[in-house]
């Protein structure tokens, strides 16, 4: 049996279950932390970087959605080096990104324009150099959803979405800048088989598969 911990974040005093992951805990007390690819109940695999913090005792930063909470624990959401490595990874995702707000289905319930509010980051850097492979075509296969992958932050939870819900068709493929979610083989959705469930647009933290107006 679990059992109640008591920990402090940002001087606020909550109390958790011992080895919840400290992302889910600081956000249910209304402490934000900035997050993309952690999906509450399933193995974090801590891809975006954003959500690090500062844990008394230790020496690095640690991602928020892979630190269980103890007994005692003493967190800080905002610290010099904690802004530095969010500002990069955030700077990072963005300069693989194409950004069109006024015209995308995620505008207004977009986490990338949350962080950009919420850590006063530009979602334009002035010295970025964009690297969006603008050639990668937008799959308009399907009745109810669609998916525009220059969008697509790699947060990998459609997958995850797909794997439990769908019929377990993405994936990710290449490496590096040419990273993408797709479906084997790189078919469309609807001859990879898709459901047209919208599982995945559902979870999709940005405007990248969204469900058509
Ligand atoms: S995904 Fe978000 S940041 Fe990107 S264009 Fe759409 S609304 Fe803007
Ligand atoms: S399409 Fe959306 S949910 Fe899927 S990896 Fe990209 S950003 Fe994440
Ligand atoms: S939410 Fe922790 S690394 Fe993405």
């Amino acid at each position: 049996m679990s059992k109640t911990v008591n920990l402090t974040i940002d001087d606020k005093q909550v109390s958790a279950q011992e080895g919840e992951m400290l992302l889910w805990v600081a956000l249910e007390n209304d402490i934000y932390i900035p997050h993309l690819c952690a999906m509450k109940d399933y193995t974090p695999y801590a891809a975006c970087r954003l959500c690090f913090v500062e844990v008394e005792g230790k020496k690095a930063p640690v991602t928020s959605c892979t630190q269980p909470v103890y007994e005692n624990m003493v967190v800080h959401t905002r610290s010099e080096r904690v802004d530095e490595l969010v500002k990069k990874g955030f700077e990072l995702i963005m300069s693989n990104h194409h950004l069109d707000c006024k015209n995308c289905p995620g505008n207004k319930n977009c986490e990338l324009q949350k962080i950009a509010k919420a850590r006063k980051l530009p979602l334009k850097p002035k010295k970025l150099i964009q690297q969006v492979n603008e050639e990668l075509p937008i799959d308009d296969s399907m009745d109810k959803i669609v998916y525009d992958p220059r969008k697509c932050v790699l947060c990998g939870k459609c997958i995850t979405a797909c794997k439990e819900n769908g019929n377990g068709i993405l994936n990710f493929a290449h490496r590096g800048i040419d990273r993408v979610i797709t479906t084997f083989g790189n078919i469309s959705l609807k001859e990879a088989g898709c459901l047209d469930c919208g599982a995945c647009a559902e979870v999709c933290p940005v405007g990248a598969r969204s469900i058509k107006e």
